[in-house]
C-alpha cells in the first residue's frame, strides 16, 4: 500500500479545515473576552513532567504515552496540556505575580489509544488554566465559560456533571474505604481490574468491565468522606453556578483519570457523541505544583476536545460550512487587458479582497468563466478589446447571471467599494 499517515492521526485540509477555522476563531475570541492569554508549550517534555503530574498508575502515563529515548534523555509527546502548562508556569515563575491569571492553549495532544469514532491518537484540545485563585467562584466561572462556548455555537444537547473529590487527605480515606469494599472480590476480577485495585482503587470506578458494573454501582462514594472544608468549597461552587444560571447534575462517580485533581471535578457529556461521550473534562488541581516540588498553586481548568465538539456540531447540523469564495474572478481577453487586470487583482488582495485570475494570457472567455465557476467566484470582471475601446469593464454576477458595465477609470475604487459593501 502507498505510504499513509499513522492510524488515528489525520491530515486536515480542504472543506474539513475550513469548517474548523470559524469554530477556532470563535473560541479564541471568547477566551479573549474572558481575559485569557495564550500559552504554547513544546510538543515534547521530559517524561517526568507527566509521570509526576498525571501519575504513574494512570492510563495516560502507563499505556498511552508516546515515549522517545534520545541520548540519555527520555521525552514524551504531550498526552495532555496541564502538566506541561504547570511546568512552564513554575519554570518562568509566573505564579509569583500575585494576581489571578488566565491562560489558554490550542494544541495537539498525543495518546496511544485504540482509535474509534471520537477517539484519536493525535487530537486537538482547547485548554483553559486559571491560576492564583482558590475560590469556588473561579471553578464556577470556568464551567460557565465552557457552557457559553458550546451554547454560543448552537450546541445545547449536553449535561454538565460535577463532583468534588476533596483534598489529598480525603482521598486517602476514600482509598481505604474502596480497598475494604473491593478486597473480597479481587480474586474474581480480570488482571486489568486487579492491577487497578492494587495501584489506584479509585480507577476501578472508571472501569468499563460489565462484570464489575453491579459492584461499582454499590461502591462507597467519595461524598461520604468529605471534610467540612471540602464540603464548604463544593457547596459554594454550586451556589456560584446557580448565580451564573448554569444548570448541572451532580455525579458522585466522577473521579477523573488524572491524579492531580482536588475539589471540583467535572465533565460535559453529550449523547450526540456515541461511546466517547465526554465533550470536555476538567477540574481544580491546587496540588499539582507540589508534585514538581513547588508550593501549592491554586489552579482550575479544562481540556475541550475539538474533534468531539465538531462531531456534535455536525450531528445537529450546526457545523459552519466554512465556504469562503473569491469575490472577483478577473477574466482578461488579450494582452492589454491582462496588463490592466493583473496588477489590479494583486492590489485588491492587498486590500483584503479575495481575487483570482488565471495567469495565462490567451485563454478564451469560456475557459476562464469555467474556472470562475469551479472556484465559485461571486463575480467575474471581464475586460476585452471591445470594452477597452469603450473605456468600460463588464462585471458579471455569477450566481444571478446578471451583468453591468462600469467605467474603466477608477475601476479599482469601484471594485473595492462594491466588495466592502458586501461584507
Ligand atoms: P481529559 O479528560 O484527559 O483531560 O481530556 C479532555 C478532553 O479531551 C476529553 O473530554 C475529550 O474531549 C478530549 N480527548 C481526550 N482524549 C481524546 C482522544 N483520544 N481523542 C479525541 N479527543 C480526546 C485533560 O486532558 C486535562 N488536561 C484537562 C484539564 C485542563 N484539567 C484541568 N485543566
Amino acid at each position: 500500500m502507498a505510504i499513509q499517515s499513522i492510524r488515528g492521526m489525520h491530515d486536515l485540509f480542504g472543506e474539513e479545515i475550513r469548517r474548523w477555522q470559524p469554530v477556532e476563531k470563535h473560541i479564541a475570541q471568547i477566551f479573549a473576552d474572558f481575559g485569557y492569554q495564550e500559552i504554547r508549550t513544546p510538543v515534547m517534555e521530559s517524561v517526568e513532567v507527566f509521570t509526576q503530574a498525571v501519575g504513574e498508575a494512570t492510563d495516560i502515563v502507563e499505556k498511552q504515552m508516546y515515549v522517545i529515548e534520545r541520548d540519555r534523555e527520555t521525552v514524551a509527546l504531550r498526552p495532555e496540556g496541564t502538566a506541561a502548562f504547570m511546568r512552564a508556569i513554575i519554570q518562568h515563575q509566573l505564579h509569583r505575580q500575585p494576581q489571578p491569571q488566565r491562560y489558554f492553549y490550542y494544541l495537539p495532544m498525543f495518546r496511544y489509544e485504540r482509535p474509534q469514532k471520537g477517539r484519536l491518537r493525535q487530537f486537538h484540545q482547547f485548554g483553559a488554566e486559571f491560576i492564583n485563585d482558590p475560590s469556588p467562584e473561579a471553578d464556577a466561572e470556568v464551567i460557565a465559560l465552557l457552557d457559553h462556548i458550546y451554547r454560543s455555537l448552537g450546541l445545547t444537547q449536553y449535561e454538565i456533571r460535577i463532583n468534588t473529590i476533596g483534598t489529598t487527605e480525603t482521598r486517602a480515606l476514600y482509598r481505604k474505604a474502596l480497598e475494604n469494599y473491593f478486597a473480597p472480590h479481587v480474586s474474581k476480577m480480570d488482571p486489568e481490574a486487579q492491577s487497578r485495585f492494587q495501584r489506584a482503587p479509585m480507577r476501578l470506578l472508571d472501569s468499563k468491565d460489565p462484570a464489575l458494573a453491579p459492584l461499582i454501582e454499590k461502591a462507597p462514594l467519595i461524598t461520604e468522606h468529605l471534610t467540612p472544608g471540602d464540603r464548604a468549597h463544593y457547596e459554594a461552587m454550586k451556589k456560584a453556578l446557580k448565580h451564573l444560571g448554569v444548570k448541572f447534575d451532580e455525579d458522585p462517580r466522577i473521579v477523573r483519570g488524572l491524579d492531580y485533581y482536588c475539589h471540583t471535578a467535572f465533565e460535559f457529556v453529550s449523547d450526540l457523541l456515541g461511546a466517547q461521550s465526554a465533550l470536555v473534562g476538567g477540574g481544580r488541581y491546587d496540588g499539582l505544583a507540589e508534585r514538581f516540588g513547588e508550593k501549592p498553586i491554586p489552579a482550575v481548568g479544562f481540556g475541550l476536545g475539538m474533534e468531539r465538539l465538531l462531531m456534535a456540531l455536525e450531528a445537529i447540523g450546526k457545523l459552519p460550512t466554512g465556504l469562503d469564495k473569491p469575490f472577483y474572478f478577473f477574466a482578461p481577453l488579450g494582452e492589454k487587458a491582462y496588463e490592466v487586470l493583473y496588477p489590479l487583482s494583486v492590489e485588491l488582495k492587498k486590500n483584503g479582497i479575495w481575487t483570482e485570475m488565471l495567469y495565462e494570457k490567451d485563454k478564451a472567455l469560456k475557459g476562464q468563466l469555467k474556472q470562475a465557476n469551479r472556484l465559485q467566484a461571486r463575480n467575474a470582471v471581464i475586460l476585452g478589446d471591445e470594452e477597452m475601446a469603450k473605456g468600460k469593464v463588464l462585471i458579471k454576477d455569477m450566481e444571478k447571471g446578471t451583468q453591468d458595465e462600469v467605467a474603466l477609470s477608477g475601476l479599482s475604487e469601484h471594485l473595492l467599494k462594491r466588495a466592502k459593501a458586501n461584507e
